[in-house]
């Protein structure tokens, strides 16, 4: 079974509970956070990542620093709401499920305004809750709207972490893998390591590993040779923002495996939830894409592997165009060959 990626322990004076993904795989370790500073920091340095887990911990960041505010009125505390959110989505840029967290907890704060404030702090302290509850069930679903894509007996390559630790706790990529194989059929994974932090080897095999699925680790550069010796039948991957129009960002090095694929005819699925669409965005060229430090390229684990002062380019995500995405399944249903229509009509208008 996944472990717990983020939790909420105790009432609403409690904390939060998180993996700290970066000690991971050699070491399973819970961090706990009461303040919001902390939780900025674990998205920041990805003690906590992957979308889905992202927007989860946005909004029970948001609790962590309102629930001590002694406001009058609701226009000043909404303010001080604000103050908390803008703060929290400072932590990171791509992902759009930072966002649509922290913009569920104002609109659940305005829905209820006419309340007492710590009427409020309790609804938002069960909205955060919710959110958590609601990735569980939607991983689900996307898991069992993916698993007929994949055939019995296929061998699948994945790119990242977009797994249980990415989310509540089963995963959209890696959940239509783990319910494919609930479903009896016997599925091959291959993990691209995902340079620079290796969420692949680190963090995808060890979950696969764990849940007895047949894992094989590759370098990021192998994974066109794989395909061309025929050891590859699909790609699924997660994403971090879908445009209206279909085009995806994801981990960078998601973009070259779709042209790979497009040209050795593999089917490159996209798993992602709702919450992953950003329908204010035409296309993939306005999705903000985060630059990282450049240790992250000149060390590996701490280890220094380039010259020093040597230049550095480390975007942490790419953007893969429509045309190259066989489908995007998500919790609501498969959206074959995407455009602007067809992912309207299965997700309706999620602004
Ligand atoms: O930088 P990360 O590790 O947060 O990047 C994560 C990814 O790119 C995942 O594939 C994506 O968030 C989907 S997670 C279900």
């Amino acid at each position: 079974m996944p472990v717990p990626t983020i939790e909420w322990v105790g009432g609403i004076d409690g904390r939060v509970k998180m993996v700290d993904q970066t000690l991971l795989p050699n070491e399973l370790k819970y961090v706990f956070c009461d303040d919001i500073e902390g939780i900025n920091n674990a998205i920041k340095i990805l003690m906590v990542r992957g979308a889905p887990a992202i927007g989860i911990a946005a909004a029970m960041g948001t609790v962590l620093g309102i629930r001590k505010k002694n406001s009058g009125n609701f226009e000043d505390f909404f303010k001080e709401l604000k103050k908390v959110t803008a703060y929290l989505g400072s932590s990171r840029p791509t992902a759009v499920n930072l966002f649509w967290g922290l913009k569920r907890m104002e609109d659940t704060a305005l829905r209820n305004k006419d309340k007492p404030i710590s009427d409020i702090k309790n609804i938002l302290f069960n909205e955060a809750k919710t959110i958590l509850e609601e990735d569980k069930d939607i991983c689900r679903k996307i898991g069992e709207n993916g698993k007929t894509l994949l055939q019995d007996g296929s061998c699948v390559l994945t790119h990242c972490n977009a797994g249980g630790l990415a989310t509540a706790d089963y995963g959209t990529a890696l959940a239509v893998i783990f319910a494919a194989v609930e479903n009896g059929k016997n599925i091959r994974v291959y993990a691209d390591e995902t340079r620079p932090l290796l969420q692949g080897a680190r963090l995808t095999t060890w979950e696969l590993k764990n849940a007895g699925i047949d894992v094989t680790l590759i370098c990021d550069n192998m994974a066109a040779h794989a395909m061309k010796q025929k050891k590859v039948d699909c790609v699924v991957v997660g994403a971090d923002r879908i445009a209206a129009n279909g085009d995806a960002a994801n981990k960078i090095g998601t973009y070259n495996l779709s042209i790979i694929a497009k040209e050795h005819n593999i089917p490159f699925y996209v798993a992602a939830p709702v919450s992953t669409f950003d329908l204010s965005i035409s296309t993939g060229d306005d999705i903000p894409i985060e630059e990282r430090n450049s240790e992250e390229i000149t060390h590996i684990m701490g280890n220094k592997i380039a010259p020093d002062d040597i230049k550095v380019f480390n975007p942490a995500f790419d953007v893969t165009p429509a045309k190259n995405i066989t489908a995007i399944i998500t919790e609501k249903g498969v959206i074959n060959n995407p455009d602007a229509k067809k992912i309207r009509d299965v997700i309706g208008n999620k602004q």
